[in-house]
């Protein structure tokens, strides 16, 4: 059993109103998942459920193998972030980290590196209510990492945030979820913003999971656009040959690299394509960076 998060056929209701029904996937390890889907459709509810925090009306929950609500000593291994998180206001940043450490079982050396990895450490001394938004969430991401968790999940840590504080904290999430080598959730319902950070996806809506999987073979099954990193030594003469192919939609420029927007109908003709190139030493490598969520979001939801 190599899922991290795994989901069968759950179903979650609260006195009438079923906030899940039927809900499976699985969230493999390593991944940087986003539960995609619009409000009300069940994503607090899934990851309450991931937590422990609430028990399935019917279904299996497995998190790290283990049964969330019936094994509650597997949260030790989880960081999670709220959706409204409350804060004691007057307390220092300092204050309430250690604090939380301490019930984690943490030491105040790693409270004091989850502050500098989200960049927080130098506000240590200040009153929590003297925290911009940004920075409120940054503290609720490092709250979360304390006890070296080895999965995240995080419940729209961007949400009530400007959109240069949104691309900062999905940034960090990658750059702290790789570096911890951890598995990651992020619940949201803003797909651009996503698109650089995740590599998995869970789509849902009301209640139901319509699909799940990496998010290049997603690109594949609903034929949404792909991007493509393509290593040259001149990415001029590259992108000037490759521009011209129809299924080609755009290309952007880089010092070494070109990044080329493909029709995933036709991404075996185009990679085919770059053997050739490759042949005359024109491409060194290249790798698919990603597919278009709002893309395959909209191709999944339209059935
Ligand atoms: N405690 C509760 N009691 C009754 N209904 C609830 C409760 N919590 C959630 N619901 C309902 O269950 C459904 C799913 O809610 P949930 O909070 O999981 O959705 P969500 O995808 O997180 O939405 P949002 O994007 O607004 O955060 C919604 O219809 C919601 O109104
Ligand atoms: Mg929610």
């Amino acid at each position: 059993m190599h899922d991290v998060v795994y989901f069968e056929d759950v179903y979650k209701a609260y006195n009438d109103k079923m906030a899940l029904r039927g809900a499976s996937f699985a969230i493999p390890r390593g991944a940087v998942s986003g539960l995609l889907g619009p409000n009300g459709s069940g994503k607090t509810t899934s990851l309450k459920l991931a937590l422990g925090l609430l028990k399935p009306s019917r279904g299996a929950v497995l998190v790290l193998g283990e049964d969330p609500w019936s094994e509650p000593g597997v949260r030790a291994s989880i960081g999670y972030l709220p959706e409204s998180p409350i804060y004691p206001r007057d307390a220092r940043v300092s204050t309430l980290l250690h604090h939380i450490a301490r019930l984690k079982g943490a030491s105040l050396g790693e409270a004091e590196r989850a502050a500098r990895l989200v960049g927080i450490d130098k506000l240590m001394g200040y009153p929590i209510s003297s925290l911009s938004r940004g920075y409120l969430q940054r503290l609720g991401l490092a709250l979360a990492l304390l006890g070296e968790p080895e999965l995240l999940l995080l419940d729209e840590p961007t949400a009530n945030l400007d959109p240069r504080a949104r691309v900062e904290i999905l940034r960090l999430v990658r750059d702290v979820s790789s570096m911890l080598d951890a598995t990651v959730v992020i619940s949201s319902h803003i797909l651009p913003e996503l698109q650089e950070v995740v590599d998995y996806l869970v789509i849902i809506s009301q209640g139901e999971v319509l699909d799940h999987g990496p998010v290049e073979e997603l690109a594949r099954r609903y034929r949404a656009r792909m991007l493509y990193r393509v290593s040259t030594p001149n990415p001029r003469l590259l992108a000037r040959d490759l521009i011209v192919l129809h299924y080609v939609d755009g290309v952007m420029l880089g010092e070494d690299s070109i990044t080329v927007y493909v029709s995933s109908t036709h991404y075996r003709a185009f990679e085919a394509r770059l053997e050739e190139l490759a042949g005359e030493g024109l491409v060194e490598e290249y790798r698919v960076e990603t597919g278009l969520l709002g893309e395959i979001y909209e191709a999944a939801v339209s059935g």
